[in-house]
């Protein structure tokens, strides 16, 4: 038998554009992902008999193919039949910290601490791009989740340009637990709304992309001005996602009230963050918000922002 113990972070989206619909059904996007310390334990072993089997302590996440982490190590097996029937089955124990079905890419990540554990157990050596290309056939976040820190990611998500690394910043989490999004109803409902001004042209998209790159978001984050970062974050899908949730808008409007550099929705929520300078900040503004919705099925974290992606804890 051998073993891995893997930690899965979390993203949170400081900037979040839909561009325009692409032929594979997806939508073209610019985004700049952040990953933080809030993580997922993952518990990878090989060896004995067996198949995949998928495991997590959490009751709403499954165990079964619906479950990214088993696609992941199902996708390894494809690749690589020689190391499954080598190395015997993969088990693969998930300790769930990040809320699921909360735009913070849990699922994502565990799939891509699954990719990176199975590298390491099946002495393969695949690079981060090759890591990240199989993540992308997974899921648009998984590459991300493979790389972390501070990115721009285009196309899908999937395409991603390091940025510098953020430091420094203190992230505080909200989501009510009986609440979840779907993605796809997400983006499906932006396309209902707001198609007709989807961009059609690829110089236009291109064009656009462009702007991003050396706009006002990447200036903040070159020059780590965390004020500016705070200002500008933005996410799209808060136009489709708060008309329909008015308890995230409400999340929104009482961090806001509250002072913090800036708050938003992550991904397509119904997570929100905000964004504070000090860890003694985060937890009293973590502490304001419980006191101001007194509601048992809200759920808060403080957590910060993490320099890397899938990480080793621990291995036999
Ligand atoms: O890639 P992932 O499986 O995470 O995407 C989930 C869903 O989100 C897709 O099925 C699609 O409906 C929507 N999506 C999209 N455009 C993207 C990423 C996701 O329309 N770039």
């Amino acid at each position: 038998m051998r073993s891995y113990s893997l930690l899965a972070p979390a993203k949170i989206n400081l900037y979040l554009e839909i561009l325009g619909d692409r032929p594979d059904g997806f939508h073209e996007l610019v985004m700049v992902l952040q990953g933080v310390e809030l993580a997922d334990q993952i518990d990878l072993r090989v060896g004995g008999m067996g198949n995949i089997y998928v495991e997590c302590n959490h009751p709403e996440v499954p165990s079964d193919r619906s479950n990214l982490a088993y696609r992941a190590a199902e996708l390894m097996t494809q690749q690589f039949p020689d190391c499954f029937a080598r190395f015997g089955g993969i088990s693969v124990a998930i300790q769930k910290n990040i809320p699921v079905g909360a735009g913070l890419a849990g699922g994502s990540s565990n799939a891509a601490a699954v990719l990176v554990g199975l590298d390491l157990l099946w002495d393969l050596g695949l690079t981060q791009d090759e890591l990240e290309e199989l993540g992308a056939t997974l899921g648009s976040d998984v590459p991300f989740c493979i790389a972390g820190g501070t990115a721009l990611a285009t196309g899908r998500g999937e395409q991603l340009d390091t940025l510098p690394g953020l430091d420094g910043l203190y992230v505080i989490l909200a989501k009510f637990r009986s609440l979840s999004v779907s993605t796809p109803w997400a983006y499906q409902t932006y396309r209902k709304k707001f198609s007709t001004s989807y961009l059609k042209d690829s110089t236009d998209l291109e064009l656009r992309r462009q702007q991003v790159h050396s706009g006002p978001m990447l200036n903040a984050i070159a020059h780590h001005n965390s004020v500016k970062i705070g200002q500008l974050l933005h996410n799209d899908l808060e136009k489709v996602v708060l008309p329909e949730f008015p308890e995230v808008l409400r999340l929104r409007e009482t961090f806001q009230r509250l002072g913090v550099l800036g708050t938003m929705m992550s991904g397509s929520g119904p997570t929100v963050f905000a964004l504070v300078e000090s860890e003694e900040k985060a937890h009293q503004i973590k502490e304001q918000v419980k006191r101001e919705i007194a509601n048992p099925d809200l759920d808060l974290w403080v957590t910060k922002f993490a320099k890397a992606g899938i990480q080793v804890v621990g291995g036999r």
